[in-house]
């Protein structure tokens, strides 16, 4: 695997690649649900290029861009163990210039994530429609914990006539059920203990759904009655194009959970 640092060289490896290109964008911090996408993306394609880059225009102000985990080193030793070909590691400065043309996301990207975070997937769209560029890829991988990242970037896709297959990829989580996220390291063990009523919500909401039960207020009681005591910001049900709907529709509903551990906000969401 090659690790490539500058604009030039990986448009230099680019030109040369032929057959099917596999992209993973990534923040680092590496972990399982990462490790998944790399994998897929290996096995279906002839060269898989993985980025990490900690993007500084998708962190709001008070974020935790500066205490955003780093591990370049185990990084590229998981990279290298999933063989991926190549590794791209720009600094901020080769990514951005002082005066960029900027994406805009649409309004949904204002609700949900959008809501807490306003403009933050303008910064998602534009990083990664720069990695786009630069990695020109058949099939890129991301995975449904974003859901609502997933979402946006499938309509910025179809919006800018690119020529990419974007693949879902399923949530991977830790034994106990938490979705793996390079954020748990935050949590306290008290904590990590309470973060599992999230996805044990999510379990309660999908069993009751396969039991026929369509209203959305009496699944979302049930959730919260799960989730007692936590801090839960939000319990949201969204069609596939995130649109907010009343009756659960099987086959095309997603639910979502976002709650808080002091700074650290845990995102998890099933598909049913
Ligand atoms: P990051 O949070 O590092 O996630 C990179 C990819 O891994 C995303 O597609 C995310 O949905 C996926 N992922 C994270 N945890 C997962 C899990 N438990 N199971 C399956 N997939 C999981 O998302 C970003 O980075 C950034 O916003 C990025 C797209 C790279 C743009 O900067």
């Amino acid at each position: 695997m090659k690790v490539l640092k500058t604009i030039e060289e990986l448009q230099e490896v680019r030109k040369n690649t032929k057959g099917s290109v596999g992209f993973v964008p990534t923040m680092g911090a590496l972990h399982d649900g990462h490790i998944s996408l790399i994998k897929k993306a290996r096995s279906e394609n002839d060269t898989v290029f993985v980025s990490i880059f900690v993007n500084p225009t998708q962190f709001l102000p008070g974020e935790d861009l500066e205490a955003y985990p780093r591990k370049e080193q185990a990084d590229i030793k998981i990279c290298e163990m999933c063989k991926a070909d190549y590794l791209f590691m720009p600094q901020a400065d080769t990514m951005y210039s002082p005066e960029e043309v900027l994406v805009k996301a649409p309004n949904k990207s204002y609700i949900l994530e959008g809501k807490t975070r306003p403009g933050h997937f303008d910064g998602v769209l534009q990083v990664v429609l720069k990695l786009f560029g630069l990695t020109q890829p058949t099939n890129a991988y991301f995975g449904k914990k974003d859901a609502q990242q997933l979402s946006l970037i499938q309509q910025m896709v179809k919006n800018f006539f690119l020529p990419i297959n974007i693949v879902p990829c399923d949530i991977v989580r830790e034994n106990d059920g938490l979705a793996k996220s390079s954020r748990n390291v935050y949590l306290s063990t008290t904590q990590r203990k309470d973060a599992l009523l999230i996805s044990k919500s999510l379990y309660k909401a999908a069993s009751l759904a396969a039991k026929k039960e369509k209203d959305v207020k009496v699944i979302k009681d049930k959730m919260l009655e799960v989730m007692q005591g936590l801090d839960v910001e939000y319990v949201a049900f969204v069609d596939r194009e995130f649109n907010e709907i009343k009756q659960i529709q099987l086959g095309n509903t997603i639910i979502l959970v976002v709650a808080r551990f002091d700074k650290t906000r845990l995102l998890d969401n099933i598909w049913i």
